[in-house]
């Protein structure tokens, strides 16, 4: 099974970082389902980390049963992104991850996320940095791109260098960063980082594929096609937090059964929501469950009524009758699987579709 550096993994399945989507509430809804080798936060600012403002506190909330866990770092100023580092050692992260891949103007123009793969110079003393700091308790990892621009695939050469510098594992999304979330992820891009990644490490350093992974199947195939020693997962997660557990299953026996049923995924609705009001409070349950009520209704079958209840819902302790009312006017499919992931992957490869996300 895949381990970072000390820190032993239950599967080689990741839940990918995503800002907005992947707080405490998310990630653990995903790891009762079962399956989770390692969970992000999302990428943090090393001020916010250190002067521990609010957004940053609730990003960086975790419990013991939210292990284990890698915080993210966003930065390129070496000696901030090392005290971050010890910070989030020091509250509870069992890895510390760089962010090299982010697109978004905010994070790019000051120097940090995805044009960390222009600049290997300062990127190398980051990681340095880092190392110096935490590396004697806990691995530092990176996550990156291909590279910047379509003419600019500098991640191989980036990833040989962090190999070289310390880093215990890279994963690496298929796409550049000029990108952003458009077309498909480029299975040949990433097999190319694996393998500068493997040939530095001689084999000890792990590599995540990342991308377009919307079924167990393109999980089994990512692996086949790339080599990549595990998989994260994003988006995908948002509409399915189950997709470890049946990848796992499918990449550990071939086959998947027991898939949820209806009864069962409207359960993951409503734990989802019941961990948002235990540890946040009703409006920020209330607003979040209305945002991705969408997400989630696409892996229900017909269910327009709830859908909209939902998005008007203004009353949190209503919710446990919205979802009560909807399973008894089912009648007897609640136990029945509204759509398998065979009936999903076909839905997929019907041109035109393309996963759920805000800041695509
Ligand atoms: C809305 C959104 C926010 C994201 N935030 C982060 C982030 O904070 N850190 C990061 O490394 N990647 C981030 N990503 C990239 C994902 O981790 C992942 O690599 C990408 O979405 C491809 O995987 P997927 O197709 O499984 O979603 C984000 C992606 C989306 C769509």
């Amino acid at each position: 099974m895949l381990r970072i550096g000390n820190v032993q993994l239950a599967s080689n399945l990741l839940l990918a970082p995503i800002a907005g989507y992947c707080d405490l509430p998310m990630r653990l809804i995903t790891r009762q389902l079962g399956s989770v080798g390692l969970a992000f936060t999302d990428l943090l600012c090393p001020h916010g980390v250190i002067k521990q403002n609010r957004r940053t506190k609730w990003l960086m909330a975790t419990s013991p049963d939210d292990q284990p866990l890698g915080m993210q770092l966003y930065g390129n100023d070496p000696k901030l992104m090392a005290e971050a580092a010890r910070w989030s050692v020091d509250h509870g992260a069992v890895v510390v991850d760089i962010n090299m891949g982010c697109p978004v103007d905010k994070v790019t123009k000051t120097f940090a996320g995805a044009m960390m793969l222009c600049t290997p110079d300062v990127t190398t003393r980051v990681v340095d940095a880092v190392i110096s700091a935490v590396g004697d308790r806990v691995p530092v990892t990176a996550k990156t791109r291909l590279g910047y621009e379509a003419d600019e695939l500098t991640a191989p050469a980036l990833a040989r260098r962090l190999v070289n510098t310390g880093i215990q594992c890279l994963t690496i999304h298929g796409r550049t960063a000029a990108l952003r979330f458009k077309g498909s992820v480029d299975l040949d891009g990433i097999a190319a980082v694996v393998d500068a990644v493997h040939d530095a490490g001689h084999g000890r350093v792990p590599c995540i594929g990342s991308g377009d992974v919307r079924t167990p199947f393109d999980a089994t195939r990512m692996i086949e096609h790339t080599g990549c020693d595990g998989v994260m997962i994003g988006r995908a997660a948002l509409e399915a937090p189950w997709i470890f557990r049946d990848t796992h299953q499918l990449l550990t026996t071939g086959a998947i059964t027991n898939e949820l049923t209806l009864r069962e995924r409207v359960e993951v609705i409503r734990q989802h929501f019941d961990h948002m009001r235990s540890l946040r409070d009703d409006r920020f349950a209330l607003t979040i469950i209305r945002q991705r009520i969408s997400a989630y209704a696409k892996q229900l079958g017909p269910c327009r009524q709830l859908r909209h209840a939902i998005r008007k819902l203004a009353d949190a302790n209503a919710m446990d009758g919205l979802l009560d009312t909807f399973l008894y006017n089912v009648g007897s499919a609640v136990d029945a699987v509204p759509l398998t992931w065979e009936q999903r992957a076909k839905q997929w490869n019907q041109p035109g579709r393309a996963l759920a996300c805000k800041r695509a």
